[in-house]
């Protein structure tokens, strides 16, 4: 008889941006030693910095990229399209039989617009999430994503009721649960062990922080900073809420460069602007923090898990979970509202919250097991022969 041939099938995971990384970790590590897939990580180079990109890759022990597309960063348009041009290349050196594509970065939209019309499998993880607002670039990236993806797999409940109003088959779902919580769960023991190491890892003094003693900021989208008047505004009431708690605001460059261009000083009292921090640093912040600002969307995620109150200066969400059942509170863009918010939950009126169904450390390796079901039933054609 002759021997039996094995067939594996590429796969290949998509990241280029900060948040994509935390997920793609525990999808890979659930498939690795998996028979019928090898694995191929694809950074687009959407982000660069060493602490936006790099050093997400050591603290989550995820691979080198096998390939670095170094797009960089450009207008929506020219970053697209500079991640379509590059990725079209690779895909059709590499000829994934599937493409795994992250949350609603350009990366994902771009990496997901060719794959398919090649004819390759897309597979998008973190599907069905809306905030109805179609002013968001991240909006118009999920909507389009979920619309050309062959498998959509969603964190919560409310993800597959979006796909099914807008009339996507019920059988290209697979609710799986929650891949940042995974990695958060799988690290939270590292992440603690920086605490000490905080003072002089974000050049901060001594004394700060203290475990449910400070504040802390993350800001970064266009509703919040791209306006001078507001982002100032902003500032400014960071910095009188500082003078009651000491504030820690990692600035994203985009914030960085908007502060600078609006020339914009920021110091005094206890507002503490600090570089973007890593994975394990961040988590360490965002455990013992007093309570959360922030506008990012993973973040109102990973304190609705910690329970940690959360208030989110966007006027939607599209994760109602965290407001529905855990501790995130949206703001909108009124600053006294923020104020008052900060002041109750320093009071002691911290809002009570549950953690989401599925959101249990182990949504990466339902994924794998999805994965790995659908392809061993698919025809050897789709394979790569090894
Ligand atoms: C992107 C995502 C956003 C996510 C955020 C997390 C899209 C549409 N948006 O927004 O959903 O919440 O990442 O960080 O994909 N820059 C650097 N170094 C870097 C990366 C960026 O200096 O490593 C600067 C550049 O000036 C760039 C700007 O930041 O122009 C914005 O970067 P970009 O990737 O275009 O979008 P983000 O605002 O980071």
């Amino acid at each position: 008889m002759p021997p039996a041939t094995t067939y594996t099938m590429l796969l290949m995971h998509i990241v280029g941006a900060r948040p994509n990384f935390m997920k793609a970790a525990p999808v890979r590590a659930a498939l690795e030693g998996c028979p019928t897939f090898t694995q191929l990580i694809v950074h687009t180079g959407q982000h660069y910095d060493d602490n936006m990109s790099q050093v997400f890759f050591r603290d989550l022990g995820l691979p080198r990229p096998d390939v670095n597309l170094e797009v960089g960063s450009g207008s929506h348009s020219v970053q697209t399209a500079e991640i379509m041009l590059r990725i079209e290349r690779v895909l059709l050196e590499h000829k994934p039989g599937v493409v795994l594509v992250y949350g609603d970065v350009n990366s994902t939209i771009a990496a997901a617009l060719v794959a398919v019309k090649l004819g390759i499998t897309v597979a998008h993880v973190e599907a069905g999430l809306r905030s109805f607002d179609r002013s968001m670039p991240e909006e118009i990236n999920r909507i389009v994503t979920d619309r050309i993806a062959d498998m959509l797999f969603t964190p919560s409940q409310d993800g597959d009721e979006n796909l099914l109003l807008e009339g996507v088959s019920p059988d290209k779902i697979y609710r799986v649960g929650n891949v940042m919580i995974d990695t958060l769960l799988r690290l939270q023991g590292r992440a603690e062990e920086r605490w000490p190491f905080l003072p002089r890892t974000l050049r901060l003094p001594d004394a700060v922080p203290r475990k449910q003693n400070y504040v802390l900021v993350t800001l970064h989208r266009p509703s919040n900073v791209d306006e001078s008047a507001y982002l100032a505004r902003l500032v400014e009431t960071l910095t009188d809420i500082s003078r009651h708690l000491p504030v820690i605001f990692p600035v994203h460059p985009r914030t960085r460069e908007r502060l600078r261009a609006a020339g914009i000083s920021v110091g005094g009292e206890q507002l503490y602007l600090v570089d973007p921090a890593g994975y394990l640093d961040f988590q360490a912040l965002q455990k013992h923090a007093a309570v959360v600002i922030t506008d990012s969307g993973g973040i109102q995620e990973e304190t609705t898990f910690l329970g940690v109150p959360c208030l989110t200066m966007r006027s939607n969400t599209e994760r109602p979970v965290t407001t529905s059942l855990g501790t995130n509170r949206l703001i909108g863009s009124d600053l006294d509202s923020l104020k008052l918010h900060v002041r109750r939950i320093l009071e002691g009126e911290r809002p009570a919250g549950k953690r989401p169904p599925l959101w249990d450390g182990h949504a990466g390796e339902r994924i794998a097991a999805v994965l790995a079901a659908h392809f061993a039933s698919r025809d050897v054609d789709t394979a790569t022969k090894t």
